[in-house]
């Protein structure tokens, strides 16, 4: 069964007891938050003096039940940084609450992160998109959120951030000035566009991709805008990219229908990719 909860915020009791637990486990603390979706896990092998702590095992986490994520933190350093890796993170559709969905970003806070980096798969729109090309996030539409989901939703928590966080610099411009000059260090190709969030867990019907494309939507996804939101009211600087898993199919009778198989095998030609332009990244951040 999901573990669905009647609050809608996260509590500061809720946050001390997993941060409480994450610090007899691995006392050191965070600097960067790395979350890696769908098919990019094997990122966090590069972690060194490595610590993994199950979500299962955090008092109040959700756990990841989705094929592709391993559903766990990988503590140690990556590059020289301190960091935090989440193999896995946790979903609207799965069931879980927003507040759950986001508790790992108000914990990786507390445990002294003020970066995150954050990865996912996602359906390119925009038509100069391939499959396997990474797009750096430069802003996104949360239809999520316009639908009235919205994990800062609730009493704020006056501690950690304002109650109306602005968002029109969501993803850091510095930060992503980084990640063009490794990307093009590399000779790596690196979109970037607008990633639109809906909730999953279905596909797209062509008409709801034309949709997103009239407004300005450049790659689709079910994750990442919920985690941003609450890093960014927690004053964290984040950096976003997308894997481009498939490519929108905008009327029935063009290409193949996605599958969550493609996902999954594009995932490995992109975490590659990925992982330049975050150790570019990391070296420019150190
Ligand atoms: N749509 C929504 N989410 C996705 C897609 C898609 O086409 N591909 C990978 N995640």
């Amino acid at each position: 069964m999901p573990n669905i909860v009647a609050s809608t915020q996260a509590t500061r009791e809720s946050i001390d007891a997993a941060v409480a637990y994450l610090r007899r486990r691995d006392a050191r603390p965070w600097r960067l938050l790395i979350i890696l979706g769908s098919g990019l896990g094997a990122l966090a092998d590069e972690v060194a003096e490595a610590t993994c702590v199950p979500y299962a095992d955090i008092p109040g986490f959700a756990r990841s039940t989705v094929q592709g994520h391993k559903g766990q933190f990988v503590i140690g350093t990556l590059f020289g940084v301190p960091v935090a890796v989440m193999q896995g993170r946790m979903h609207f559709y799965e069931g879980h609450p927003l507040w759950q969905v986001t508790l790992p970003v108000r914990v990786a806070r507390a445990m002294g992160a003020t970066h995150m980096i954050v990865t996912n798969a996602a359906g390119g729109i925009n038509r100069e998109y391939h499959v396997a090309d990474v797009m750096l996030i430069t802003d996104h539409i949360n239809l999520v959120g316009m639908a009235g989901h919205n994990p800062l939703i609730g009493p704020n928590l006056d501690e950690y951030g304002p109650r109306f966080p602005e968002m029109t610099t969501a993803y850091d411009p510095e930060l992503r000035r980084y990640a063009v000059q490794a990307a093009q260090a590399a000779g790596l190709t690196l979109r970037q566009g607008v990633y639109a969030a809906v909730a999953g867990p279905n596909f797209e019907t062509p008409a709801e991709l034309r949709f997103l494309r009239a407004i300005g939507a450049d790659a689709v996804g079910m994750s990442t805008v919920h985690e941003v939101l609450v890093a960014r009211h927690a004053g964290m600087r984040v950096l976003g990219l997308s894997g481009i898993t498939n490519v929108a199919r905008l009327s029935a009778d063009e290409g193949e229908p996605p599958s969550h198989e493609e996902v999954m095998q594009a995932g490995a030609q992109i975490a590659p990719k990925i992982f330049t332009i975050v150790r570019g990244v990391l070296t420019q951040m150190l």
